[in-house]
């Protein structure tokens, strides 16, 4: 193990510390990233090192908030951990699957099946409305259209934007794409949501809706929540907090933990 890869273990160790063993007892591990460094080449004056060596668990069924200043490496970590990006050096597991050693096709069904995604700036389709992009995974997975819709007006009512089925992005609030968004994330019942941010252009009252949302997901169809951000709501109700900085774990704690803390933190 190199010394950065050892960071996360100083913090979580389920091997000597009862309470961390007590936390992962029964518990499978559905992310593991071991070592993974990635460095951007490309249109920069010298290397960029955005990851230094992380690795860390995540387990199937727990809500982990990773928080860290901007530029630390979140949203480079989700997209590894997502299989959108190639890291330089490391290893993803995904069910204990290195995902490097995944096809084309493989790659693609992890993406569309395995893991919904879920982004700051949303990222919905301008031009379909809402059902329709809830629906557009599921095309992707070849459900047939009429199952497709069933389902995607069933999302749409479980997030809260069942009066808006046919309305375009651009008709809706903030606060309603991303609810729109979240629907689509969970189109094709996915066992992991990695959500970058998700409230970082919410009002705080609508980005309190969408964590409440999210938990409820967790708590309600055991799906793992793996979420970047700077609010300090998330961490009222995330199970374990992982703090990042320059590219490597800084801290992890147990919500448990921080209550101690917050003021700490706020600090921080
Ligand atoms: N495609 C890229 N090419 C070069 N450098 C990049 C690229 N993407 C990210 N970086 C750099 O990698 C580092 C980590 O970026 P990343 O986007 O992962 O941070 P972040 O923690 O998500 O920040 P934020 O909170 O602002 O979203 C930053 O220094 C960033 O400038
Ligand atoms: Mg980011």
């Amino acid at each position: 193990m190199t010394e950065t890869a050892s960071v996360y273990h100083k913090y979580w160790d389920p091997e000597a510390n009862p309470k961390h063993a007590g936390y992962a007892e029964g518990r499978n591990v559905i992310v593991r990233a071991r070592d993974v460094k990635k460095v951007y080449r490309a249109n920069t004056a010298s290397p960029v090192h955005a990851l230094c060596g992380v690795t860390m668990e995540i387990y199937a069924g727990e809500y982990l908030a990773i928080m860290g200043p901007s530029g630390s490496g979140k949203s480079t970590f989700f997209n590894a951990i997502g299989g959108l990006d190639r890291p330089t050096s490391g290893q993803v597991y995904i069910d204990e699957v290195d995902i490097s050693q995944l096809d084309a096709r493989e790659l693609a069904w992890l993406r569309c099946r395995k893991i919904g995604y879920i982004f700051q700036s949303y990222n919905l389709i301008p031009v379909m409305t809402a059902i329709e992009n809830i629906m557009l995974p599921m095309t992707f997975a070849g459900t047939p259209g009429d199952e497709a819709r069933l389902k995607a007006k069933g999302l749409c009512e479980l997030v809260g934007i069942g009066h808006r089925l046919d309305n375009k992005p651009s008709e809706l609030s903030g606060g309603q794409q991303q609810r729109v968004a979240i629907a689509r994330a969970l189109a094709n019942d996915p066992a992991i949501l990695l959500a970058d941010e998700p409230t970082a252009n919410l009002d705080s009252k609508t980005g309190l809706e969408i964590i409440v949302l999210m938990k409820e997901l967790q708590v309600k169809k055991g799906v793992t929540v793996i979420c970047s951000t700077h609010d300090h709501e998330m961490l009222a109700i995330s199970d374990r907090v992982v703090r990042v900085r320059d590219g490597t774990v800084e801290r992890v704690d147990l919500r448990s933990d921080l209550k101690i803390e917050l003021g700490a933190i706020e600090g921080h």
